[in-house]
């Protein structure tokens, strides 16, 4: 491929925030998509529990709002709330049309419907789901789509380093998002990609963690190429960790869906006592921040390494069918789900925080726009309600399609004279041991620092540890030539140093943010985001500065 690709809209990402903006908008535009893995790996591919929408009489679009207001603990935005739970049924049935297959279940008049699943904070059933592999057939139908679509082009293994930006090019005028430069994984090589509108669809950051539920992908690319080109960010200390993921040394934190829990899951000590309704009312299908915190509190005080989560007590048949992938996944490793408690732990799993847009998914920057799990859109508040990620990307997609393309015919043409990247003063790297060693660092302290438990003492400490690792890292980008894991771990020290700031300007406990020294939710800070400013970026040029 040439040095040079050039589109109307550049879409980061290939999750289900990306794949679904990019099918609402080819029918009027030339979109360009960039993943840095294969197509759909991210996220959106292992998403097991559904997506929440309004889809029965018994349930309501009122109740559903008061749930994600409730869940988000008084930081949601309610205008955004509103928006997203009102387009929920509509952004279903687009995906029904595509021929996502939903699981049906058989009702007592004899026809079928679809089947809504429970999980912790709804009120209702109201998750739509296919069994517990949803994100897998969104992600293919959508990826058939996509392929085939005429004004769709695709770069898979291409990882973006750096939004392209009229000021960080010292151009007067309006700054404004000019393009992307990319790394060709598999050419070693980086490609410029100019485009009238770029938009940032790069998912989470839960790879800053050592134990998280997330694939490879989530290591907040998206947050730290907006922040580096002037976004605000806002309430990246909301850091949802999921309750239960398999405990095995070969499981690399199997998620076990939530849904279990819905369906009747019953957390046990290794004793076989239940726990959870000592902690709170709602016991196993309280939201996800109590139900952590209490394996959390659990795990310290009684010295155990996880828990157990136990289905065993429903029908075989019925879990065998409801829950495939976690029953052959967990025969793989030994546990038979049908018969037994399986061990289970938190780990980071969402990332509430991110680039703050508007309603239409617009950034601080002119032309740039951020969707699904790296944007803060207001919908999540201070703690996601299970399954409304999804929803999100889909929503907040259309909502960005139909914004770019109200604007593309005015736009101005993609800037075809940008300058190429330069790699005249950096050589071949010869440590790779002072990038891998460093990942390895900052996840552990992220994990044992800034977890679901958190003290002043213990947030300046990781504060301390992340300056010294950022300055290291910024000397290694500096002198050598780029590699993926350079740009993750780069991206990475950056976005622990945003969590670790707003998690030290947060004194109370709100939400997934818990702090040992201040327990309380103080009023005065309810409605408050913690929105960071980014300085302005200092250097002109193909190359800017870590
Ligand atoms: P992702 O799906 O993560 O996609 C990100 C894309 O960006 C990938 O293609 C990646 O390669 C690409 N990318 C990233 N950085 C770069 C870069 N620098 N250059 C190029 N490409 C880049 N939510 C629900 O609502 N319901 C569920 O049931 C549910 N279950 C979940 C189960 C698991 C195991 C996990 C991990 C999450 C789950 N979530 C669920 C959360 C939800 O899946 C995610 O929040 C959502 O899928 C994020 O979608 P996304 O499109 O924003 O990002
Ligand atoms: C799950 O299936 O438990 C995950 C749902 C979510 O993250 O929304």
């Amino acid at each position: 491929m040439a040095n040079h690709d050039s589109s109307d809209v550049l879409i980061v990402g290939g999750g289900a925030a990306g794949l679904s903006l990019a099918l609402r908008l080819a029918a009027d535009a030339r979109v360009t998509i960039l993943a840095k893995a294969a197509l759909t790996e991210g996220s959106s591919l292992y998403a097991q529990g559904g997506v929440a929408a309004v889809l029965n009489a018994e349930d309501s679009l009122e109740a559903h709002i008061e749930d994600t207001i409730s869940a988000g603990a008084g930081l949601c935005r309610r205008e955004t709330v509103e928006y997203v739970v009102r387009r929920g049924p509509e952004a279903i049935r687009w995906l029904i049309d595509l021929g996502v297959p939903f699981t049906r279940e058989p009702r007592d008049n004899g026809a079928d419907d679809y089947h809504l699943t429970r999980e912790g904070g709804h009120s209702h059933r109201r998750v739509i789901h296919a069994a517990d592999a949803t994100g897998r057939a969104l992600e293919t139908t959508l990826e058939a789509r996509v392929r085939a679509h005429p004004n769709i082009r695709l770069h898979e293994h291409h990882i973006a380093i750096d939004l392209i930006t009229s000021r960080k090019l010292g151009r007067r005028g309006e700054n404004r998002v000019l393009g992307v430069y990319a790394l060709d994984k598999a050419a070693g090589r980086v490609t410029t990609f100019d485009a009238r509108f770029v938009v940032l669809a790069t998912g989470g950051a839960s790879k800053v963690y050592l134990y998280t539920s997330n694939p490879d992908t989530s290591t907040g690319d998206g947050v730290a190429m907006a922040w580096r080109a002037g976004c605000r960010v806002a309430n990246m200390e909301f850091v949802q960790f999921h309750p239960t993921c398999l405990y095995h040394p070969r499981a690399k934190s199997f998620l076990i869906t939530e849904a279990v829990r819905g369906e009747g899951g019953r957390l046990l000590l290794p004793n076989g006592e239940p726990f959870m309704h000592a902690h709170d009312a709602r016991a196993e299908l309280a939201p996800r921040d109590i139900v952590a915190r209490a394996i959390d509190y659990e795990m310290k005080r009684r010295g155990l390494d996880c828990v157990h989560l136990d289905i065993s007590h429903k029908p075989a048949e019925f879990i065998r069918t409801r829950f495939p992938t976690i029953y052959a996944r967990c025969l793989e490793f030994g546990y038979d789900i049908t018969r037994a408690p399986i061990p289970v732990v938190p780990a980071a799993h969402y990332t509430c925080g991110g680039v703050m847009t508007d309603l239409a998914g617009r950034t601080d920057l002119a032309g740039l726009y951020a969707v699904g799990e790296c944007a803060c859109t207001g919908l999540h508040g201070a703690n996601r309600l299970a399954s409304n990620s999804l929803l999100e990307c889909l929503v907040f997609a259309q909502a960005a399609a139909a914004d770019i393309g109200a604007l593309l015919p005015q736009a101005a043409p993609p800037t075809a004279d940008l300058p190429p990247w330069d790699e005249s003063r950096v050589t071949d790297a010869d440590e790779a041991v002072v990038v891998s060693h460093n990942w390895d660092e900052l996840r552990r302290f992220m994990w044992d620092y800034v977890g679901i438990v958190r003290t002043t003492k213990r947030l300046q400490r990781a504060q301390h540890r992340v300056e010294l690792l950022k300055e290291e890292i910024r000397e290694y980008y500096r002198n050598f030539k780029i590699t993926n894991d350079l740009v993750e771990l780069r991206n990475l020290v950056l976005v622990a140093e945003l969590i670790i700031r707003s998690a030290l300007e947060r004194k109370e406990s709100r939400g997934l943010h818990y702090m040992r020294d201040y327990p309380n939710p103080y009023p005065q800070l309810a409605q408050r985001d913690t929105v960071l400013t980014p300085p302005r970026p200092v250097v002109a040029g193909a190359r800017a500065s870590a």
